[in-house]
């Protein structure tokens, strides 16, 4: 999948323009804050129709204008297709995919990307809600219907949660827990097997690119986490089901006591080993963060052995976060598709070979 021409006019800082992307590597350079990110903004919403930094559309809009426009003609399902974004203050966006108004689902199903930024490299640190969110991102773009299954399960959640805070004042609330309960198990058990699925396969092609990364040094190894009961995560939904109801039961009391939702998917981590040792306990700060970027790496080639599409991969800022092997390394093993590399560094830009280079100033692609 490429993005073949980019516009914009009226998104964040940008000035209006539309600029032809290189089927390669496409890197955009420049100072701080002269919008290198927003230009992968653009394209990441291409794909999602959400920012991984806006919390509301209205950011999304250039101070003092009245709607953002993203319109883009991009290569997706082997052939060329336009996508149109409008942002509108006070008004619901709009997304039209070859002219015809689209649901935001339907547009994930156009455009993929990956996207890696600086906080990314911190993934292996972060508590497990980081990886959970990793994982359910990745799935939700390999497996049409997981995003629904997740928030299914979220109402539940949130409904259980609620009945165990509050049972104390409103004892009629326990009458329906036991609904609540078994629709955990349910959609837990499901979810569970997609997580585990997706977290092996992940390891597959992980693994040898941290080798490759770590100069056959470091061996990558994934270990799914959840309800500790479960003894093989990958087995029939019902037997799954079982052994988390099991554990919930046991819980009960404690759940009730604690007014916490204490067995569910809700808890489940992804464990990533280096040599063995866990990573998040032993590994230094530079090989957590090249284990993260190999996650990443792998979960695009994983998607495009899947489907047959490469997404396109979008790194913002990881580039100045690496030494100098390393940093070779992006430049090298990334060579299929079509990527786009932000960065501050001219040399970085001088170490790159063939790839086209834009150089941003002010918003303003020079
Ligand atoms: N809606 C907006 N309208 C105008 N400017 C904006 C808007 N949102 C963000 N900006 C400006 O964009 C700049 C950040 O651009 P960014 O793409 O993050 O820069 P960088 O090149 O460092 O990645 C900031 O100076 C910010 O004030
Ligand atoms: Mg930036």
């Amino acid at each position: 999948m490429r993005v073949l021409r980019l516009s914009t006019e009226g998104f964040r800082m940008l000035a209006p323009a539309s600029i032809e992307l290189g089927s390669g590597v496409n890197v955009i350079c420049g100072e701080n804050a002269q919008g290198k990110t927003t230009l992968l903004e653009a394209v990441y919403l291409l794909t999602l129709n959400r920012s991984f930094r806006a919390r509301t559309d209205k950011e999304l809009i250039a101070f003092g204008a009245e709607r953002a426009f993203i319109d883009a003609d991009v290569e997706a399902g082997g052939r060329q297709q336009r996508i149109e974004l409008c942002y509108e203050r006070g008004r619901r966006r709009s997304v039209k995919v070859n002219k015809v108004k689209k649901s935001a689902a339907e547009l994930s199903d156009t455009l993929k990307a990956v996207l890696f930024c600086p906080e990314d490299l911190q993934l292996l640190r972060e508590g497990a809600a980081e990886r959970r969110r990793m994982m359910d991102n990745a799935i939700s773009q390999l497996r049409p219907g997981y995003r629904k299954l997740l928030s299914s399960y979220n109402t539940i959640y949130e409904n259980k949660c609620a009945i165990l805070k509050n049972w104390r004042e409103d004892a009629s609330l326990l009458e329906v827990l036991d609904e609540f309960n078994e629709g955990l198990c349910r959609y837990s058990a499901r979810i569970c097997r997609y997580r585990a699925a997706f977290v092996r396969r992940l390891e597959e092609y992980a693994a040898p690119i941290q080798r490759e990364f770590s100069g056959e040094r470091e061996a990558l190894t994934l270990g799914y986490k959840t309800v500790s009961t479960v003894t093989d995560p990958m087995a029939e939904e019902v037997a799954i089901y079982e052994q988390i109801a099991l554990r919930q039961s046991e819980l009960r009391r404690a759940e009730l006591e604690s007014g916490q939702c204490l067995v569910g998917i809700h808890k489940d981590d992804m464990e990533v080993e280096l040599n063995g040792l866990s990573a998040r306990s032993y590994a230094s700060q530079g090989q957590t963060r090249t284990a993260a970027l190999s996650l990443k790496l792998a979960e695009r080639e994983l998607f495009t052995a899947e489907t047959g599409e490469q997404p396109v991969l979008l790194l913002d800022d990881v580039l100045s976060e690496l030494d100098q092997r390393r940093q070779e390394f992006v430049l090298n093993h990334i060579r299929d598709g079509q990527i786009l590399i932000t960065c501050c560094d001219e040399s970085s830009v001088a170490r790159l070979s063939g790839g086209q280079v834009f150089r941003l100033e002010g918003g303003r692609v020079l």
